[in-house]
């Protein structure tokens, strides 16, 4: 099965222009307590590299594209997130980079729960670790 799972987000767009609507519980499969956007990344600049114990987020690129890499230990896939329709689904202890941002970029990120430092693992290899015991049980 894929790592990348996405969402296609409804779009209202018309001859004025764009229009996406997001919603909890519906497009988006959990509540969404927080949001964030990452913008303005220097060129060259990677983000991420680090997996959540219990977290689940939906990217999407609402401007520009930045290639976005998903890891659960076992398999490492790739997808460019370069329309702002295209929502990337990251479930709970997959490994995700950030890479080749264009200038333009900006990131928004939907997120199941509140900011919590605690439950990021920021080593890969104790995110091998925490990934291989959930494989195992
Ligand atoms: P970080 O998680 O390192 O960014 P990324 O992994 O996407 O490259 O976050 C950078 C800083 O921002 C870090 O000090 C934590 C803080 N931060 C918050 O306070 N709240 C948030 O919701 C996020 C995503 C980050």
């Amino acid at each position: 099965m894929s790592l990348i799972k996405l969402v296609n987000l409804p779009s209202f767009g018309d001859e004025r222009g764009g229009l996406i609507a997001i919603e909890s519980d519906q497009s988006i499969p959990f509540q969404i307590k927080r949001l964030y956007y990452i913008f303005g990344t220097q060129s060259g600049v990677s983000r991420g590299f680090h997996a959540h114990h219990s977290l689940k987020q939906i990217a999407v690129c609402v401007k520009g594209s930045c290639r976005m890499i998903l890891d659960d230990g076992q398999n490492r896939e790739q997808v460019w997130l370069d329309t702002p329709n295209k929502g990337l689904l990251i479930g709970d202890l997959v490994w995700r980079e950030m890479h080749d941002f264009s200038d333009d970029c900006v990131l928004l990120v939907l997120a199941s729960e509140h900011y919590d430092e605690a439950d990021y693992i920021r080593d890969y290899d104790e995110f091998i670790r925490f990934a291989y015991d959930d494989t195992t049980k």
